[in-house]
């Protein structure tokens, strides 16, 4: 794993308890944040002292039905039901015919490119702003993942740029909610048609998301889910494929299970190849219990999101992630905001950061250029790639592989805060808004020093 995923991970897991209960009437920040005393980071007092909420919540009603999996050793899917109440009930929430649950959110995807056919010699278009998992998987179809410029006001594909990346080796676009927000899929659905093109929506980080008024992932043609440990749900590791193309869901779902037929889950007969990217029953569990808690997650994340936006939008230089018009749910996998140095005596976005966290508040600088890392030039020398596109056709995809906008947002301008930022009280997020108030007064001294 990279560096820099290793340091997300680590910042994702870092923060430990307080509440979840909502909103005591909120306290304008200023006087108690001490916004006007000097930074935390040049010798002053801290805006919060206190920790954010632990991720994942641990919900006593987990334990007993654990325990039965445990003791009746019915650990694996094809012995127990929870993995399969858990589809049956995720595809309900999601307004879809069928879900099927999967080791991760990278199989997810990987059988929707498999159900969909996706294969050597194929283009996948795909945005540069995401986790690699969704670039990775298109590679190891044998096919080209070919970029998308982000649109920075949305940390979205940016849907104005799409058309002109399709060719007529160009099979899918894989549209990706990041960080719970919502690609304009009124847009990417229609150009989809037009081509010709299936649609796999990474959903990974959209749990609950809506484009007016669906849920995001039941709109494509597969639409994708990840389970892992910083997630809005999670079971550590884990992930889901939602759709409502039946025959594309038994193809995939004999995939998933080594090729077997949906209706002779046990047997010893194969009629497709595949492989093994099952759930087990502990993680059914886990998901089960606590889909329940899903709805008002996502409320109390919006709410104090929108709270936050309302703060943050008035501070010279920080611009919050906008929204679609047709995006009627943000699920806040991640609150993303643009941070402009200009505004801030040209303190670079590091030191703004450092400033931050010394202030108490969790941020990251988020994802790397995707399409610059090195990964992509040894996938394009390896042999399976030599093999199957002309050295012209890769030496055209080296040239064209640029995203500008991308890089800017990237190396200089994106913020996170994390989802269980949201879940506490309007004190928190007043806290968040103070301490970044306080070093927006304070930039000049920062800069200085
Ligand atoms: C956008 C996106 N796609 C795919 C994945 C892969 O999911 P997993 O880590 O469950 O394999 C993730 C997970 O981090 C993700 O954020």
């Amino acid at each position: 794993m990279k560096k820099s995923e290793i340091q997300r991970r680590r910042f994702l897991q870092s923060t430990t308890a307080a509440g979840l209960a909502l909103a005591a009437p909120s306290v304008w920040a200023s006087e108690k944040a001490g916004e006007d005393g000097a930074l935390a980071l040049l010798g002053g007092k801290p805006v919060r002292t206190k920790p954010f909420l632990s991720w994942p919540i641990i919900d006593e009603s987990f334990e007993s039905d654990w325990a039965d999996v445990l003791h009746k050793r019915g650990w694996c899917r094809l012995n127990g039901d929870y993995v399969s109440r858990f589809e049956k009930e995720y595809a309900q929430i999601m307004g879809v015919q069928d879900c099927i649950a999967t080791c991760n959110g990278t199989n997810a995807l990987i059988g929707s490119l498999n159900g969909l056919e996706i294969g050597p010699g194929d283009e996948v278009l795909v945005p540069p702003y995401t986790f690699v998992a969704t670039i990775n998987v298109v590679f190891m179809q044998h096919a080209l993942p070919v970029f998308i410029d982000t649109d920075p006001k949305t940390f979205q594909m940016d849907p104005d740029k799409i058309e002109e990346r399709i060719t007529d080796r160009t099979r899918a676009i894989i549209p990706v909610h990041l960080g719970g927000n919502v690609c304009d899929l009124d847009k990417i659905m229609a150009i989809a048609k037009k081509h010709n093109l299936a649609v796999i929506e990474d959903a990974c980080q959209a749990h609950m998301a809506e484009w007016k008024g669906k849920k995001v992932g039941s709109i494509g043609n597969t639409g994708c889910f990840s389970f892992q440990v910083t997630k809005n749900l999670s079971s550590g590791e884990g992930g889901a494929i939602i759709s409502n193309d039946m025959k594309l869901m038994d193809r995939i779902y004999s995939y998933h299970s080594n090729g077997r037929e949906r209706t002779n889950t046990y047997g010893f007969r194969y009629i497709n190849n595949g492989t093994n990217m099952r759930m087990t029953e502990f993680q059914g569990v886990l998901l089960l219990h606590q889909l329940g808690k899903l709805e008002e997650r996502a409320r109390i994340r919006e709410e104090n999101a929108a709270y936050l936006t309302e703060q943050l939008k008035e501070i010279p230089g920080i611009a919050p992630a906008e929204m679609y018009e047709g995006c009627t749910r943000n699920a806040y996998h991640l609150y993303m905001f643009r941070y402009d140095s200009s505004q801030f005596a040209g303190v670079p976005r590091s030191k703004f950061m450092q400033a931050l966290r010394k202030e108490g508040i969790v941020c990251s600088s988020g994802y790397s250029p995707l399409n610059k890392e090195p990964f992509i030039e040894s996938s394009l020398n390896s042999r399976a790639f030599q093999t199957v596109f002309s050295e012209e056709h890769l030496n055209r995809y080296r040239k064209e592989n640029q995203c500008p906008a991308n890089d800017r947002l990237c190396n200089e301008e994106a913020v996170w805060f994390l989802q269980f930022m949201l879940l506490g009280d309007r004190s928190d997020m007043d806290e968040i808004a103070g301490a970044v108030r306080k070093i927006h007064h304070n930039a000049q001294k920062l800069a200085q020093a």
